[in-house]
């Protein structure tokens, strides 16, 4: 397998990659190539047959400080206009297979937006959320004023993004930014996403896709448009084997053997 400098890939199950952001001495700040690494362990991952789910986390201390200030510090406008800097970081949201982001410690600037655009947040107690850019003396540019906002509102992302206050991980629960706040403890939070990932991993693939596909939906499309798009993709899984298997297994009172097909 690959191996990266800025990155471990591992496989704590078969059907999951799990993707640690490995820059100790930065707090995992978020550089042009260690964000290429990631794009193609992501990808890599999202190809792989045997893959169902993906979890990427950092350490304890720092999911991720942000995009790494030392580097952009003397950019001039035409650089990061003419190469486009940070739109390469959206491959993520590209991915068909659902992503996991487990994260404790610092999640800021850029670390918060790459958590946000994951599928599903796990967060520690120790994580600390925020989008601390306006004290650089700029905004976030990876999708932070937006995606927070979809998230928590006008009130709430506009203090943040403000301010550049943190958040708490007991906030984001609040807020609707993390889908859960686990137990205390070293890799708590990465063992729960594993699971997570492990379970999720052993559902019908085509469904699981289908499932992502609707819910990313709703921030795009009006209501109408997006039950329609459900409807329809609801409509097509009853082409899948999985469906037949699902639904057999249920009335057979037995558990379903599914074939991702
Ligand atoms: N970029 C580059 N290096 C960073 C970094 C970053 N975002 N965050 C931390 N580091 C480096 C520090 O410079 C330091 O390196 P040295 O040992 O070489 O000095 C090392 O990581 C450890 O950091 P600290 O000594 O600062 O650790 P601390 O525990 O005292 O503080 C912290 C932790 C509060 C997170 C602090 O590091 C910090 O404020 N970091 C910057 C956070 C930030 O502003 N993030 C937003 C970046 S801009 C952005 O992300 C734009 C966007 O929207 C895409």
């Amino acid at each position: 397998s690959q191996t990266y400098q800025h990155i471990l890939t591992s496989r704590p199950d078969p059907s999951v990659t799990l993707i640690t952001l490995n820059r100790p001495k930065a707090l995992n700040a978020l550089s042009s190539p260690l964000f290429a690494e990631l794009n193609t362990a992501l990808l890599a991952a999202d190809e792989d047959p045997e893959v169902g789910a993906i979890v990427l986390t950092g350490s304890e201390k720092a999911f991720a400080a942000g995009a790494d200030i030392k580097e952009m510090k003397d950019k001039e406008y035409a650089d990061v206009y003419k190469g486009n800097f940070l739109a390469d970081w959206t491959r993520i949201t590209t991915l068909r297979k659902p992503v996991i982001a487990a994260v404790s410690g610092y999640a800021l600037g850029g670390g918060c937006e790459l958590a946000l655009m994951c599928d599903i947040i796990l967060a520690s107690p120790t994580a600390k959320f925020g989008q601390p850019e306006i004290n650089l003396g700029v905004i976030p540019g990876g999708g932070g004023s937006q995606r927070l906002t979809h998230a928590i509102g006008k009130s709430r992302a506009m203090e943040l993004v403000l301010t550049g206050r943190n958040f708490s991980a007991q906030e984001a629960e609040r807020w609707g930014v993390v889908s859960r706040v686990v137990g205390e403890g070293e890799g708590v939070v990465v063992k729960e996403a594993v699971e997570m990932a492990r379970l999720i991993a052993g559902k019908g693939r085509v469904a699981v896709m289908a499932g992502k596909e609707a819910v990313n939906a709703a921030y795009e499309l009006q209501l109408a448009e997006g039950l329609h798009f459900e409807r329809r993709l609801f409509h097509g899984l009853f082409a899948t084997k999985d469906q037949k298997e699902g639904m057999a297994a249920f009335a057979e009172k037995r558990k379903p053997a599914f074939t991702h097909s």
